[in-house]
């Protein structure tokens, strides 16, 4: 499995901490930038990363920026990307189970390094439920 990280300078450590752990557990784990400290634009960096993942050239995907919120919306504007702001082990079970997020998005300033490892595992483990009214509106999404 294949997994792109992207945030923008609010999220640097986290993003660090996240591809350490994905690598730990045997899975390539990408950053594709940024790669400093220096001011950048969230939008460019969820496009970016939305980019790869709909393009089939990474499987999933991890936004990050100041608060995840930014950065979501921008993932969130490529055409087949659904990503989903993940704030506790709950939201990112039920990101996958229900709506098969192909990203999830952290926040570098809002959420500690443990939590965040326990979300991307949460979400990592849970299966797509797979059920008729999940496909159903997972069909209506990529419609849009
Ligand atoms: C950057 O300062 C900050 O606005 C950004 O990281 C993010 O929180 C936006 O949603």
């Amino acid at each position: 499995m294949k997994i792109a990280l992207a945030s923008d300078h609010g999220a640097l450590e986290l993003k660090a901490a996240v591809q350490k752990h994905l690598e730990d557990r045997g899975i390539e784990a990408t950053d594709i930038g940024t790669f400093t400290e220096d001011s950048t634009d969230y939008p460019f960096w969820g496009q970016k990363c939305g980019q790869v993942v709909a393009s089939g050239d990474h499987d999933l995907g991890i936004v990050l920026c100041g608060s995840g919120i930014g950065i979501s919306i921008a993932a969130n504007k490529v055409k087949g990307i659904r990503c989903a702001l993940v704030t506790s082990e709950e939201l990112a079970f039920l990101a996958k189970n229900h709506n098969n997020a192909n990203i999830i998005a952290l926040g570098g300033r809002t959420t500690e390094i443990e939590d965040a490892i326990l979300y991307v595992d949460k979400w990592l483990d849970t299966e797509f439920d797979g059920g008729p009214r999940h496909v159903k509106r997972i069909g209506m999404l990529n419609n849009m």
